[in-house]
């Protein structure tokens, strides 16, 4: 089984003797509220999937982070996990907070380090842009102009209300992969509807793989992305009928979307690496928003970093879509034909159809996920 990121699987939820001194303790400590981004980040560390991350960045590991793309320690790490509260917040805090949502506690925060970070060069940095028409530029804009750092532990963990069958933790998805006794896994990273550009990279990944943990978000995404819940849907049937059910996981990432292009593929396949998996599918602008990143940047992003510094292994696909001359699913490395012979819509084009009811080709999505895609454009509060 592959190591996870930094050689062990980190567990911030503390039970027993521990969890009992922290649950007298914390109704005493400062209270922060944490917003849904905060909580995602919270639980992703609790359960592993940010190892070695303990906790909040401190400065050190956070400007390595933003100038490197390393942690102080040297480990590769490319997106800053950090915790902003407001001046007058941080003003007021001792060494331990309590972190709560919707009023509950959640976990405590050892505060080790509170500071002003350089926001300017955080955006510039992570997202090679400072345009605030950039979800994640737009993002740290509104957020508290301190970061906290430090070890969180976590006493009360939320309790999942949604998507229950798949909310597996990186020591779950371990635990059953090695009862498969799948050796090579891939994983797939998604925030959208699955269309068959997806499952044709996905299968060309499995052809020469034991097995897939398909590993949709369900943090937090931009307004305009579809909901999670019909997201989910679509890969439910879609693996219902066109995937062998010993051959796929399909489980949800708590993780919120960064939209940041190249420095998110290295995230995203750290993330997956921690939950087990092997090996990770790059494609065309992954994790990308608009024209702020090249269309292979997330690929060649891992070039810049020895192998075994990532140690989970990228699969990189060209764009792919169906050609009427080949009769399948190719790509400039598979198929002679021109762009006319191929069938691919862009995404508003597919917006349009769906909002009239129309379903797209079946060469671009298939009918049973069209179907589902329409019915949520009709009831837009869907989530
Ligand atoms: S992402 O933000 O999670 O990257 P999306 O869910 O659209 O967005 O993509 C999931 C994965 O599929 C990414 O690795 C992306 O690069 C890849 N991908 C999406 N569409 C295509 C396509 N037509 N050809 C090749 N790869 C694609």
């Amino acid at each position: 089984m592959i190591a996870p990121h930094g050689g062990t699987l980190i567990n911030r939820i503390v039970e027993g003797k521990e969890r009992e001194a922290l649950l007298a303790k914390a109704p005493t400590l400062p209270k922060i509220e944490l917003d849904g981004w905060a909580l995602s980040d919270v639980e992703m560390i609790a359960i592993g999937g940010f190892s070695p991350l303990d906790g909040f960045m401190t400065k050190r590991d956070y400007e390595a982070v933003v100038k490197n793309r390393r942690l102080a320690n040297g480990l590769v790490w490319s997106i800053p996990v950090t915790l902003p509260v407001t001046s007058a917040q941080a003003k007021a805090l001792q060494d331990e907070v309590a972190l709560t949502a919707n009023g509950a506690i959640v976990a405590v925060l050892q505060v080790e380090d509170r500071y002003t970070p350089d926001k300017a060069v955080e955006v510039q940095q992570v997202f090679g842009t400072t345009d605030p028409s950039h979800p994640g530029v737009k993002r740290l804009e509104m957020i508290g102009d301190v970061y906290l750092g430090g070890r969180i532990s976590v006493i009360n963990r939320p309790k999942p209300t949604t998507f229950l069958p798949y909310r597996l933790d990186p020591a779950d998805t371990r635990r059953i992969f090695a009862e498969r006794c799948w050796k090579r896994v891939v994983a797939f990273q998604t925030r959208n509807p699955i269309h068959r550009a997806h499952e044709y990279i996905q299968k060309c990944a499995l052809e020469i793989c034991d097995g897939m943990l398909l590993h949709p978000i369900v943090g937090e995404t931009k307004g305009d992305d579809l909901s999670a819940a019909v997201r989910m849907k679509s890969y439910e049937v879609l693996l219902a009928s066109y995937y062998p059910k010993d051959r796929v996981l399909l489980a949800v990432n708590p993780a919120s979307m960064r939209y940041a292009g190249p420095r998110e593929a290295i995230f995203h396949a750290l993330i997956r690496k921690n939950y087990g998996c092997t090996h990770f599918i790059v494609g065309r602008d992954h994790a990308g928003v608009g024209k702020f990143y090249g269309t292979y940047d997330a690929q060649r992003i891992f070039e810049e970093f020895l192998p075994e510094e990532i140690g989970i292994t990228p699969l990189n696909f060209e764009n792919t879509a169906y050609c009427t001359v080949c009769g399948s699913m190719v790509s400039s490395k598979t198929c002679p034909h021109p762009p006319g012979r191929h069938v691919s819509l862009s995404g508003t084009k597919v917006r349009e159809l769906l909002l009239a009811g129309t379903p797209p080709p079946p060469e671009v999505s298939r009918p049973e996920v069209a179907a589902i895609l329409i019915e949520a454009m009709r009831q837009p509060a869907t989530k």
